[in-house]
């Protein structure tokens, strides 16, 4: 049982957030939850199908004080997940990104300071640490950051906040900063979803580059129980790696994902490289190991149950894959690369 009675989620009908919303409710009947989001293209309500009865749910921008402040009222802890989440998109406009990203992580800190909320755990990014290509070393939290998206910046800005308001005004604040992560109910834009769904519709799967850069791809369900580890039992004013201590290619994840879906290698499709891209992201996570957090999903066992949801699921990711803001960002970003 928790000791946070009511707990406000904010981007909780996203990828990670409703993952991390399904498990609380599973485990924690009694926690309440008030899910707050703005549902913007990558927010779904179909990603808590189920839950009605268990959540309540609130639809607001955390760039706005006045539901911010509504919703966050009576609640005891904040889980905040909502952000602008795609390095691509932010790389064709960051705006969106700085407004959620950086001025609405300061509302929920404002508003929580105000309304003397216990406990205040923000959802960050291995990518604060930016690229760590030609090099051996595995991220501690007290490196420091040097992001190089627009995407990646917006996250690190919002962490600079979150910690002003521990050290300035005794906001009870944590942090997680999770590395790549895939799973159920993740908007195909991601490669991992991206190339499931398109490999089963026989649609190339484009790798940038060489296909060489790594990520540590994490389960969701083991992002989301690492985040309720640290709310639980993390030092206030202290940052938390969570990561799989996976090095995988975007050539594996490729040919993971035809195995898994018995589709040919000649669907791979090189194409220009992302700019800027960063070739390695790798953390070490002995932080959250030490809390009594530890990743239970292999890559194998992840990717295959990952490809058969989205097999199980068509209905959810057609709809989206034939939704105005999938079609506009094919359409701009890979017709450009794949022409
Ligand atoms: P997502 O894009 O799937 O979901 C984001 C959610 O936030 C959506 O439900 C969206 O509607 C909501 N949202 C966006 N702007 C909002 C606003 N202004 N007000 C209220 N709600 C808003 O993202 P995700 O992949 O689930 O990521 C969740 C969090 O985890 C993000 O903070 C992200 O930076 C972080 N993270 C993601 C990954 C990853 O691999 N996906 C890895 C590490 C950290
Ligand atoms: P992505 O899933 O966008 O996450 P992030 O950029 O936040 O790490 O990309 C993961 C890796 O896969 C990254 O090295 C870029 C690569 N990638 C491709 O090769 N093709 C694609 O279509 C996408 C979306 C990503």
């Amino acid at each position: 049982m928790s000791k946070y009675r009511k707990v406000m989620v904010t981007g909780g009908a996203g990828f990670i957030g409703s993952n991390y919303v399904r498990m609380v409710c599973e485990k924690d009947p009694d926690r309440k939850i008030v899910v707050y989001d703005a549902l913007t293209y990558a927010g779904n309500p179909e990603n808590l199908t189920g839950l009605e009865d268990r959540i309540e749910f609130v639809r607001g921008d955390i760039a706005d004080t006045e539901t911010v402040e509504q919703a966050m009222a009576g609640c005891d802890a904040v889980v905040n997940f909502a952000a602008e989440s795609h390095v691509d998109r932010s790389l064709v406009d960051g705006r969106p990104f700085v407004k959620t990203n950086v001025e609405g992580t300061y509302v929920l800190l404002d508003t929580a300071k105000r309304l003397g909320i216990s406990r205040f755990l923000h959802v960050s990014t291995d990518e604060v640490y930016g690229d760590l290509v030609g090099t051996d070393h595995h991220s501690l939290e007290s490196d420091v950051f040097k992001p190089r998206s627009p995407y990646a910046a917006s996250k690190s800005a919002a962490e600079h906040l979150v910690f002003a308001y521990g050290i300035s005004f005794g906001l009870n604040v944590v942090v997680t900063r999770g590395s790549n992560t895939y799973g159920p109910y993740q908007f195909p834009e991601k490669i991992i979803p991206l190339f499931i769904t398109n490999a089963v519709d026989d649609k190339p799967l484009p790798l940038y580059g060489k296909g060489d850069a790594v990520r540590d791809y994490m389960h969701a369900e083991d992002h989301a129980n690492g985040i309720d580890i640290v709310l639980h039992k993390g030092e206030t004013g202290l940052a938390y790696n969570l990561g799989a201590r996976l090095e995988v290619t975007g050539c594996e994840v490729a040919q993971g994902v035809l195995n898994n879906l018995d589709k040919p290698e000649s669907l791979i499709e090189f194409v220009p490289d992302r700019p800027g891209h960063d070739y390695r992201y790798a953390v070490d996570p002995a932080a959250a190991e030490s809390l009594g957090w530890e990743r239970k999903w292999t890559f194998e066992d992840g990717l295959a149950a990952t490809c058969r949801w989205y097999l199980e699921n068509e209905d959810w990711w057609r709809k989206i894959k034939r939704g105005e803001h999938f079609q506009s960002h094919e359409e701009s970003w890979y017709a450009e690369r794949q022409a």
